[in-house]
């Protein structure tokens, strides 16, 4: 072969190189559709849905990982070991600076049951969004209301993940989740009855 014709071909590498990288990069930084995308976020001070959502704040155990024993609630902390770095949960109190008093329903509903923060920042597995998933809308929307109106603001700052680049790389993490989580709410067995499926949706 001719050196003409290996500068072409390592040429036509190099593009398609950037192209896939690109394309991967675009794939991982991705914000996903919510179902709440152009919904209204009134009503959402109703009392008893912020009452609905505290229950389902503590059937979901929101509060295991997003507070300590002598911090306020929901201000975030606990710290997870991983064989990479510990990773620590997040505040989660409406303070608009240190928690996620900005986050709209919809973008609520993607870190919680998508594991997509805004920016398209993925979340790490450790936070069980392939499980909340499942989460009925309803539901969603009643965590939402119960977190802004029920819980109060707290200044308590993020601790950052101790895993080093380059493997605190996020993006990554959007491929993991197409091949291991399964899009889709919890979808009633008709064979069951309704206690049943009551179960198997807490489960
Ligand atoms: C098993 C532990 C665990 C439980 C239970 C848990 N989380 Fe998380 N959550 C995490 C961790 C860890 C992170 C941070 C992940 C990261 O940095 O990528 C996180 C991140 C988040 C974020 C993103 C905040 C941000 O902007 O950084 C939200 C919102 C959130 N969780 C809400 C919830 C809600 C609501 C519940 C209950 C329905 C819940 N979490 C239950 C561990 C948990």
């Amino acid at each position: 072969m001719s050196n003409r014709y290996l500068v072409k071909a390592a040429g036509l590498v190099v593009v398609v190189g950037i192209a896939v990288a690109g394309l991967l990069v675009w794939y991982g930084t991705r914000v996903p559709d919510s179902t709440f995308d152009s919904a209204a976020n009134s009503n959402l001070s109703d009392a008893a849905l912020v009452q609905r959502g505290e229950y389902v704040a503590r059937s979901s155990d929101c509060v295991a990982c997003h507070s300590l024993p002598d911090g306020p609630a929901f201000s975030g902390g606990l710290e997870m070991a991983t064989p990479l770095g510990s990773i620590y949960a997040t505040n989660i109190t409406p303070d608009d600076k240190a928690g996620i008093g900005r986050y709209s329903l919809a973008d609520f509903d993607r870190a919680v049951r998508h594991g997509v923060a805004p920016e398209g920042r993925r979340l790490y597995p450790a936070m069980p969004y392939p499980s909340y998933a499942k989460l009925s809308d309803e539901d969603v929307r009643a965590l939402y209301a119960f977190f802004m109106q029920g819980v109060g603001p707290s200044e308590v700052a993020n601790v950052p993940s101790e895993i080093p680049w380059p493997l605190n790389m996020r993006w990554p993490i959007a491929m993991w989740n197409t091949l291991f989580t399964e899009p889709g709410t919890f979808a009633e067995n008709t064979e069951q009855d309704a206690q049943w499926n009551r179960g198997a949706y807490l489960v």
